[in-house]
């Protein structure tokens, strides 16, 4: 029978709390990974069901979700807002360590999405303008033009927040935690929620 207060890996205990857990190897992560202890893949579908998948930033966690930023005419915006679906994966290389993460999609407030893009360099806010991400660009003069233009139209003056660049919060309705052991025996955990703030942990063969 599974101790359901703790999640064992070897010497490494953690709370069977997933957001709790979350927290513990983020921090170890920031705290050891040479760059972007944040960077996550993201992975959606499209239409057809065909996946994809590519790199974002978690820059928010809480009971809610996991929040990331991108322009949502991007391609992994529109298929975000048509499936409202997505799934995460953290690998720290180093620590040996990965967190598996699916769920439903929702868009931040315009506050919350207000507040993270004032926190922005001003390069930032003007390069949300500048591209058009995912769509087709003829040469880099185009992009280097458009940053310029911009720049110039806003000056030292404020930058709205470009209407089509918010941010996507993932709503888990399960997270899994991966740990490295001796000979590919590794120990896996995955937390199914079951309830509004319920969750139910499970060690599943690795
Ligand atoms: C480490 C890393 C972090 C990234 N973070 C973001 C991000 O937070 N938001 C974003 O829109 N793109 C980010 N990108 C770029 C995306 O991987 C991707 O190229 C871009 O968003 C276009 O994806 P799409 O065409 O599938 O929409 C990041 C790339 C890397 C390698």
């Amino acid at each position: 029978m599974m101790d359901k207060t703790t999640l064992t890996f070897g010497e490494i205990a953690l709370p069977a709390d997933p957001f709790a857990a979350f927290g513990i190897w983020l921090r170890d992560a920031e705290a050891s990974e040479p760059n972007d202890p944040n960077a996550m893949s993201l992975a959606t579908v499209d239409s057809d069901g065909l996946p994809d998948v590519r790199m974002v930033l978690l820059k928010g966690f809480d009971r809610r979700g996991f929040v990331f930023y991108t322009n949502f005419e991007s391609r992994k915006g529109e298929e975000i807002r048509a499936t409202r679906k997505a799934a995460l994966n953290f690998h720290w290389k180093s620590l040996h360590r990965q967190i598996r993460i699916r769920g439903d999609v929702e868009i931040v407030s315009d506050e919350e999405a207000d507040a993270y893009y004032a926190s922005r360099a001003r390069e930032s806010r003007i390069g949300a303008w500048a591209s058009l991400q995912s769509r087709p660009l003829e040469n880099r003069e185009t992009l280097e033009r458009r940053v310029e233009d911009l720049g110039s139209q806003y000056g030292e003056g404020p930058i709205p927040r470009p209407p089509v660049w918010s941010g996507f919060r993932v709503v888990p309705r399960e997270i899994e935690f991966w740990h490295d052991g001796a000979f590919r025996l590794h120990d896996r955990y995955r937390l199914t929620r079951t309830g509004a703030d319920d969750w139910t942990a499970s060690r599943l063969y690795p």
